[in-house]
């Protein structure tokens, strides 16, 4: 996730403008600072690794004249934060400026075809390729608009592009897919911005470009086209009624919810992993003696769900560990063939990196997940895949939850293959599910909100919770509880659902909740088992089940429907989140913030 804007004015200098804009959007990403002007149909470029206020001070930006020019905040993707990673990436002209938000899937094919060309690449971003390829097309006489179209339909991937170009000095081009763009006039000129708080303080009317949208922006406003025929197209703008604070989440009242909501979207990004770091990886796991699953709160239950990913899948057993207890379990006994696969969102974790200095100092092999390049993390591992969920604000982890278990879901089914493990069809089968994951994410949130926020209303005043899974639904039962625990306050415990009646059944009293965790699965016909020991001894029944499961329906006093069809092994990603929700309406109705728990910090950089 990054931020974007563009502006074309008739009065005052563009960098001002930019300047507010980003800062506006600077919770998108705050790596690298960047910014094109165009004045006497010359091109600057400033950019450098740094927040926005120190990179817009130490260059000098806003001495940068010109009435036309677009802005970026960088949260990175590919590449690590440095200027040359940082946006605008010019062409070898410097006559197109680009700046992106989203990841390019086939970039590295582009990048040889134009290497191949002659062009010499300044970044290892992915973006840059498209200022190079505008470069190749405008050789032809076809035009920026037409060498823009040209270039789009080529691209895969999300993107948000804006291009600022000498061919064109009174122009701005931008298009966008899966990744948001908005657009905005004013009396003193046009905008273009990834979000709607940037546009605000000038306008309230926008206009929101769609997939597949390409539009050309000038001083007497805007001309949206489709990509692919090059039609125009009429749209009316709409009006924002919401405060500036409110802008900020998009409306959300807090960035749990819009973290939560946000979960589509960063799961199709999660789909776009570079396949030769995939298989990097991959290889490293399987000519391992021993694989460790290293990782703390959240990102552990991600391994957990990894450790029956890897099992279930590729026949890998892993052993999975919570980083503050690696080095007394394992420490002694882990060497030059042992592969540890750490989990980090923030690639900073104290206990995380303590336990990848051990197994590095004993020759292992470290493999990391993170969702932040450049972080300690991506430094230290031997190859790490970077998860794609953008930043997150809330201090409870949710989208990155969900990221993380799609990156292991790939993982375990390209060691699947490699390991001969799974038939091609299955592989495909697997493989057809996976992408319809962010559907059914949003399907179940669509479809679920009210009635979870309901649940919460009538669990208001419980005092104790049990969640209860089989199987790779532990581990869902216990991020569930966290989620509850961490923003709520409220005691809970979560086991493995056979475990319960070695101990935790002795809480179970009259009109204590019992979430159950049940996808349809091998673990089924267990869970309902479990459900009738905790139901014979007065325990009230919430269960997360397939729609249309009559036998824990009638067992149940309350169920939430999830969508039919969703294996087992990838039900994590989809059945955490009437939990996350859950929680969320739960601490609110209680008044607290769920953004910023007691004694929480979002990354926990102290032993
Ligand atoms: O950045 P990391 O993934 O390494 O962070 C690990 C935990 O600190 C984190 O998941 C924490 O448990 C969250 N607050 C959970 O919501």
């Amino acid at each position: 996730m990054c931020g974007i804007f563009g502006c074309i004015l008739r009065e005052g200098q563009a960098v001002k403008l930019i300047n507010d804009g980003l800062k506006r959007l600077e919770y998108r990403g705050y790596d690298s600072t960047g910014v094109a002007i165009i004045n006497n149909n010359q091109m600057e470029v400033r950019k450098d690794k740094g927040r926005i206020e120190e990179v817009i001070t130490s260059l000098r930006i806003l001495d940068m004249p010109g009435k036309i020019g677009v802005g970026h905040t960088r949260w990175a993707t590919h590449g690590a934060p440095a200027m040359e990673n940082a946006h605008p990436h010019t062409d070898e002209s410097d006559s197109i400026a680009v700046i992106h938000n989203g990841v390019i899937e086939n970039y590295l094919e582009l990048k040889d075809e134009m290497i191949e060309k002659g062009h010499i690449f300044k970044s290892r971003t992915d973006t840059e390729v498209l200022a190079h390829l505008l470069e190749e097309e405008m050789k032809t006489d076809i035009g920026l608009q037409g060498a823009m179209l040209r270039v789009l339909r080529r691209i895969k991937g999300s993107y948000a592009f804006v291009v600022l170009s000498t061919y064109e000095p009174d122009k701005i081009y931008c298009a966008r897919n899966e990744s948001p763009l908005v657009l905005g006039v004013s009396e003193n000129g046009t905008f273009c911005a990834s979000d709607v708080p940037a546009l605000l303080p000038y306008t309230n009317q926008v206009n929101y470009l769609r997939n597949g949208e390409m539009a050309v922006l000038s001083l007497e406003g805007y001309k949206i086209v489709k990509i692919s025929d090059g039609s125009e197209v009429e749209r009316p703008t709409q009006e924002i009624t919401w405060s500036p604070e409110m802008a900020e989440k998009q409306g959300y009242t807090h960035y749990m919810l819009k973290e939560i909501h946000e979960q589509p979207t960063s799961l199709r990004n999660g789909l776009r992993l570079q396949e030769r770091y995939l298989e990097l990886l991959t290889q490293f796991l399987d000519r391992g003696k021993e694989v460790f699953l290293v990782a703390a709160g959240t990102s552990f239950h991600s391994c957990l769900a990894g450790s029956y990913l890897f099992s279930k899948l590729a026949r890998l057993t892993t052993f999975p560990v919570v980083s503050s207890e690696f080095m007394e379990r394992y420490g002694s006994t882990v060497g030059i063939d042992s592969i540890i696969l750490t989990v980090s969102q923030s690639g900073e974790t104290y206990d995380t990196l303590k336990a990848i200095d051990h197994a590095r100092m004993r020759a292992s092999t470290v493999l990391g997940v993170t969702n932040t390049v450049g972080s300690t993390l991506t430094r230290v591992a031997r190859a790490y895949l970077i998860q794609q969920s953008g930043p997150e604000i809330g201090v409870a982890a949710t989208k990155t939850f969900t990221s993380q278990v799609m990156v292991l879901s790939q993982m375990a089914l390209k060691l699947a293959k490699t390991r001969g493990k799974l038939s091609q069809d299955e592989l495909d089968e697997y493989d057809q599910k996976l992408h319809m994951i962010p559907d059914w994410v949003e399907e179940t949130i669509t479809k679920n909100e009210e009635r979870i926020k309901q649940l919460a209303e009538e669990n208001m005043n419980e005092e104790l919770f049990v969640f209860l899974g089989r199987g790779i639904s532990s581990a869902t039962a216990l991020e569930g509880r966290l989620k509850l625990l961490e923003i709520t306050y409220v005691p809970s415990l979560a086991y493995p659902a056979g475990e319960s009646k070695h101990g935790p059944i002795s809480i179970i009293e009259e009109g204590v909740t019992c979430v159950f965790v049940c996808p349809r699965g091998e673990t089924h016909s267990h869970i309902i088992g479990s459900i009738m020991e905790m139901k014979s001894r007065g325990a009230k029944i919430l269960s997360i089940c397939e729609e249309g499961d009559e036998d824990i329906k009638r067992l149940s006093d309350k169920v939430v429907e999830m969508p039919k069809g969703i294996p087992e092994e990838l039900s994590p990603i989809v059945y955490i989140t009437p939990l996350q929700l859950f929680a969320y309406h739960l601490a609110v109705l209680k008044g607290l913030d769920p953004d910023m728990p007691r004694n929480l910090a979002k990354s926990v950089t102290v032993p």
